[in-house]
C-alpha cells in the first residue's frame, strides 16, 4: 500500500511574506495541490511567523477538504491556536529562534512531562497529535508514552546523507545505508508500540524512493523540493504569460 503525501507549502508563503503581498495565494497553492493529487497540507505556524501567518491556518481550514496537518512548537500560544483552527493533525516540533529550518526532532525523552502535558491538552481537544523526532528507540517509547498518536521520523540525515559528495565517496554512501537503517528500525518499532509512522525533511526527487519503500511508513510531509521544483517547472510558461501581455498591450 501505498503512503500518503502531504504537502508542504510553507514557501509559498515565504515567496509571499518577501513582499508582504497578497501573491502568492496559500489557499489556492493547496488547492492546486489537492487537485494534482496530494492527499493532505501541511504547515508549519513558526513562532516568528516567518512565513505562515495565524490568518492562513484559518484560511486553510476552510478550503482544505483533504487534510490539514499544523507544525508548531509545543507552547501555549501555540496550543491555543490549534485548540481553535482544530486541523486534523498537530505535529508537534522542536524550534529554535534562529534556525534556518527545523533542527532535528523533538526530544521528547529529555522533557517527557512537558511533551505530555503538550499532548494531554491537544487530545483533549479531540486533536490528532504526531510527534516529530528521531529516528532513535528512545523517542520513540518517548512519543508513546506522552500518549501521541503518531510519530514523524526525521529523515534530514538520511537526506544529507544522499546530497553531493557524500553521496558519492563511501564514506556518505555507508552513512545514508546506516541511516536508513536507523528509519527502517525506527518504523518497525513505532508500529509496534501501535503509533502511525509519518516521516520528512530533506526529502528530494532524488532520495525519497528508498524511504517510500518502507512498509510502516504511510505519510510523508514533504516541501521544500516540491515547492523548488514547482518555481522551476512553472518559470518558462510564467514568462510566456508576461510576455504576451506586453506584447499584446500595443497591438
Ligand atoms: N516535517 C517536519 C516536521 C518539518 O518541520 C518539515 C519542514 O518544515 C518537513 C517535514 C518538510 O521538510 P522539507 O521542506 O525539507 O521537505
Amino acid at each position: 500500500m501505498t503512503a500518503r503525501l502531504n504537502v508542504n507549502i510553507d514557501h509559498v508563503a515565504t515567496v509571499r511574506q518577501a513582499r508582504r503581498a497578497p501573491e502568492p495565494s496559500v489557499a489556492a497553492a493547496a488547492l492546486i495541490c489537492e487537485e494534482a493529487g496530494a492527499d493532505g497540507i501541511t504547515v508549519h505556524l513558526r513562532g516568528d511567523r516567518r512565513h505562515v501567518q495565524d490568518e492562513d491556518l484559518y484560511t486553510l481550514r476552510r478550503v482544505v477538504t483533504s487534510y490539514l496537518n499544523v507544525e508548531m512548537a509545543v507552547t501555549d500560544e501555540m496550543i491555543r491556536i490549534a485548540t481553535d483552527v482544530r486541523p486534523d493533525a498537530v505535529s508537534l516540533v522542536p524550534e529554535t529562534a534562529g534556525e534556518v529550518t527545523t533542527e532535528g526532532g523533538l526530544d521528547a525523552a529529555s522533557n517527557p512531562d512537558g511533551v505530555r502535558a503538550g499532548v494531554d491538552r491537544l487530545r483533549e481537544g479531540g486533536l490528532f497529535v504526531s510527534l516529530f523526532i528521531d529516528p532513535d528507540p528512545r523517542q520513540i517509547e518517548a512519543a508513546h508514552n506522552a500518549g501521541a498518536q503518531q510519530v514523524e521520523l526525521c529523515t534530514a540525515v538520511y537526506a544529507e546523507s544522499t546530497l553531493g559528495a557524500r553521496a558519492v565517496h563511501s564514506e556518505g554512501r555507508a552513512r545514508a545505508a546506516a541511516e536508513l537503517k536507523r528509519l527502517r528500525e525506527a518504523a518497525v518499532l513505532a508500529a509496534q508500540y501501535g503509533l502511525h509512522v509519518a516521516a520528512g525533511h530533506g526529502l528530494t526527487y532524488r532520495n525519497v524512493t528508498e524511504v517510500a519503500a518502507i512498509p510502516e511508513i504511510t505519510e510523508f510531509n514533504i516541501g521544500h523540493n516540491v515547492v523548488s521544483r514547482a518555481v522551476l517547472t512553472g518559470l518558462a510558461e510564467a514568462v510566456r504569460e508576461m510576455r504576451a501581455r506586453i506584447r499584446e498591450a500595443k497591438a
